[in-house]
């Protein structure tokens, strides 16, 4: 438990000031009417705003038949677990089959499952028991390429003359005029085009030689990708997380978001719009966010804020708020009317969260705050929850360190598998960052989850309310004010393992408010307010 600092002390003596020891135990569960309220918020188109999004790998969280590989009954088996966590909807990585080349996003069949993880009524029964817990589920559609094994593929590759001849993106040189871009990333390998000796051409491919680009400026690409969508949403998905939508079509100036994808999102997004209560969340990118939502109601109803996402960990191991605070600005008022910010600290694609961390828990709970508090739907990676440690086996590429299985007990096995072989070897730490032992400690990281969305939960203003940055005097200090018509909350968090103070206009504080997580002071003298952070602390205060 953090230390009231003496300087904390003296701020307290003041008559004007709000601060107070450590709440001693926050709730791990909402109460009955915030649960009413949360409910509510939760039932409409809107509900996306107002969620917490679980992203689950199927293949880590629970096996059932005892193969070492996660599987949907063993997801479906957890739904009550993620429910008191505090959980409204789940995104599943890639369920569908595939020869595995990049852990499921190189597909193989749009419209069937994976057989490690069950089949068509194995989905049908998750989707059912989630809904009846009232817990949404968006499904990973992978739109850019196929697996080199999905039936498209094949016949495309056997000749320039065969049905899907024109499905995929074919040279008789490795480049063209008219897509001027190169390779998408080195993990991916140096070239985009690999010889077919078949048909004696290059294909494009972003990805791994395995996950050729489909041709988008082929309209039979286009409608068979829009029933792909259709088919899901039929079956009962509310909503897809859309892989890479950016690189759907290329040009000779440019490959990414060029018009054509665009208009091919706008379609995707019609295709939606004709099914009640939908929402989809782009795959955005680490340097542009804005132009996915489009004018706000035509494209992505969310889109990941990796500005923050994946390099808070610059802000806390630098010490600087500046890249934090200046993708929270663009959340705040950079993005057109009705967009709505997806933010997380984690994913399957970057390192733990406890990497980035550097093994200091203090700056991982205060890289939560952020993510929780700003205005933003919430993502929640799989095992984010108790701090789960990298692993060191490789299955596919090196990310695998942050796709270890879920660590549910201390046993052989961590009630993952009963095989004594998962299909990935669990991460570091196993017993002692686990469910069980996790559930029983009040100072775990469950807990402070359990804590922090319980804490948010049936208040409209977390998901939705203006954000309004702070200005304070101190850099180490990131402050924000979070209001609607209802309600008003101050959030502050320390960048700095040492005690902080300072100073913002008191215009947007209000008044000294009560303590309500947290610990820090908050003292209002005429136009200004002060604020006094223990080292490593945080606060959030009540202010109207
Ligand atoms: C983005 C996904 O998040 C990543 O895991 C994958 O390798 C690429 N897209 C290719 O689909
Ligand atoms: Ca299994």
């Amino acid at each position: 438990m953090r230390k009231v600092l003496p300087v904390l002390a003296l701020a307290l003596a003041c008559s004007s000031t709000r601060g107070a020891a450590p709440a001693a135990a926050l709730p791990t569960h909402a109460t009955p009417e915030q649960d009413a309220r949360a409910d509510q918020l939760l039932t409409g188109p809107d509900w996306y705003r107002h969620a917490v999004v679980y992203e689950a790998y199927v293949r880590s969280m629970s096996d059932t038949n005892g193969d070492g590989i996660g599987d949907l009954p063993g997801l479906t088996s957890k739904l009550d677990y993620l429910k008191t966590l505090g959980v409204d909807a789940i995104w599943l990585m890639p369920i569908m089959p595939t020869p595995f080349k990049d852990s499921g996003y190189d597909i193989a069949d749009y419209r069937a499952i994976n057989p490690d993880y069950g089949d068509m009524a194995a989905f049908e029964a998750f989707l059912a028991a989630a809904h009846a817990k009232k817990i949404r589920v968006l499904v990973d559609l992978v739109l850019n390429h196929t697996s080199d094994q999905h039936a498209w593929f094949k016949d495309s590759r056997a000749s320039k003359t065969s049905a899907h001849a024109d499905w995929y993106v074919w040279s008789d040189t490795p480049s063209r005029a008219d897509i001027g871009c190169g390779t998408y990333g080195p993990q991916f390998g140096e070239q985009a085009w690999t010889l077919e000796p078949a048909r004696n051409q290059y294909y494009f491919h972003r990805f791994y030689p395995q996950q050729p680009d489909l041709n988008y400026r082929n309209p039979a690409v286009v409608k068979e990708t829009l029933d792909t969508a259709k088919f899901w949403l039929d079956k009962g998905v509310d909503g897809f997380r859309c892989d890479v939508i950016g690189l759907l079509v290329e040009s000779a100036t440019g490959c990414d978001m060029i018009p054509e994808t665009l208009d091919y999102i706008r379609q995707l997004r019609g295709v939606l719009d004709r099914y009640p209560d939908r929402a989809m969340v782009a795959e955005s990118k680490i340097t542009s966010v804005t132009p996915y939502f489009g004018s706000g109601k035509d494209m992505f109803h969310m889109a990941f804020d990796f500005p923050y996402g994946y390099f808070w960990g610059l802000a806390f191991n630098g010490g600087s708020r500046k890249i934090a605070f200046d993708a929270l600005s663009t959340a705040a008022t950079g993005y057109p009317p009705g967009a709505q910010d997806a933010s997380l600290i984690g994913s399957h694609d970057v390192q733990r969260a406890w990497t980035i961390a550097r093994g200091v828990a203090w700056k991982y709970r205060r890289a939560a705050e952020i993510s929780m508090f700003t205005k933003a739907t919430p993502f929640v990676y799989y095992g984010e929850e108790l701090g789960l440690r990298a692993g060191s086996g490789v299955v596919v590429d090196t990310r695998d360190s942050a796709r270890t299985p879920m660590a549910w007990t201390r046993a052989p096995g961590h009630g993952f598998t009963t095989s004594p072989k998962p299909w990935l070897d669990f991460g570091e730490a196993a017993d002692e960052t686990n469910v069980e032992i996790e559930d029983a400690d009040p100072s775990s990281m469950l807990t402070f989850y359990r804590q922090l969305l319980a804490f948010r939960r049936g208040h409209a203003v977390w998901g939705t309310g203006d954000l309004v940055m702070l200005d304070v005097d101190n850099p180490a200090l990131l402050a924000f004010v979070r209001k609607n018509a209802e309600e008003a909350y101050l959030v502050v968090v320390s960048l700095s393992e040492d005690p902080q103070e300072g100073s913002v206009a008191a215009t947007e504080v209000m008044r000294a408010g009560e303590l309500v997580w947290g610990n820090a002071a908050l003292t209002v003298a005429g136009a200004s307010a002060r604020l006094t952070v223990p080292g490593a602390g945080s606060a959030v205060f009540k202010v109207r």
